[in-house]
């Protein structure tokens, strides 16, 4: 009843309601930022993904998951000769009425697996091990730093990529926690309805502290802008390595 009642189902609800769940094509490209088309690809998670194990934490409908499954999506053909040619994903999403969305949508590609479950519980249910693990606005930021940076390290091969996006701390001039805490923020629902949820709003620093205490180091931070939502930056990507 908990999950029936967050923000994340209302707002998959809405989504639902305001969109037919059909088969969709695949997307050309990843997606890190609040702006489609800009900013990195599918190669922040490594050079070569065809037939790597990746995970996507907080997956939504789906769109990511489903073009690291078909690579190289570019080259114009998802599958060779019915042999698929993609990473071998899972997308983990709260909300069932999302992995239900996710499926209706790309259900069809065979290397692509929707869970629904809380992602920290996920991760220490399996005892499987990760080629990279990502999440794009998901449950990183929306999940105790403490507990899920040990969760993932734990299911990630080492040397292998943790990659993540979370809304800039600075966006619209709000300004980072001042300590491990998290802050109040909202979920925009389609109808303008704002709901509050809490994330954690950190610097690179504060990241990189908390990465490091989880068995990581940090290899490269980017903010990116999105000149619809004004000067200030409106998306965070770190990249971190299993050590
Ligand atoms: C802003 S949406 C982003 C969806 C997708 N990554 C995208 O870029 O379209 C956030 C998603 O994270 C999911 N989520 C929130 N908390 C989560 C958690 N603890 N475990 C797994 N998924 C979670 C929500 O249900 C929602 O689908």
């Amino acid at each position: 009843m908990l999950v029936q009642a967050s923000p994340w189902h209302a707002h998959a609800l809405q989504r639902t309601a305001a969109g037919l769940a059909e088969p969709l094509s695949v997307p050309a490209r990843m997606e890190w930022t609040t702006r489609p088309g800009q900013g990195p690809g599918a190669e922040v998670l490594g050079p070569d993904l065809r037939g790597k194990r990746l995970l996507e934490l907080g997956c939504g409908p789906g769109h990511n998951a489903a073009h690291l499954a078909t690579l190289p999506q570019a080259l114009g053909s998802a599958q060779a000769g019915g042999i698929p040619t993609g990473a071998r994903v899972t997308g983990v999403d709260l909300v069932g009425l999302q992995v239900r969305r996710a499926r209706s949508h790309y259900g069809r590609l065979t290397n692509l697996t929707f869970v629904a479950g809380h992602a920290l519980h996920y991760l220490h249910a399996s005892d499987e091990r990760f080629d990279a693990i990502y999440s794009v606005f998901g449950a990183v930021g929306l999940v105790t730093p403490e507990l899920l940076l040990p969760a993932i390290a734990q299911r990630l091969t080492p040397g292998r990529v943790l990659a993540f996006s979370v809304p800039h701390p600075q966006r619209g001039g709000r300004s980072p926690s001042g300590d491990d805490r998290p802050r109040r923020d909202h979920v925009a629902l389609p109808d303008r309805t704002r709901l509050p949820i809490a994330r954690w709003e950190f610097t690179t620093d504060r990241w990189e502290r908390h990465l490091r205490q989880a068995g990581f180091w940090l290899t490269s931070t980017q903010e990116f802008h999105d000149p619809r939502m004004g000067h200030r930056p409106t998306t965070l990507l770190i990249r971190a390595r299993r050590l």
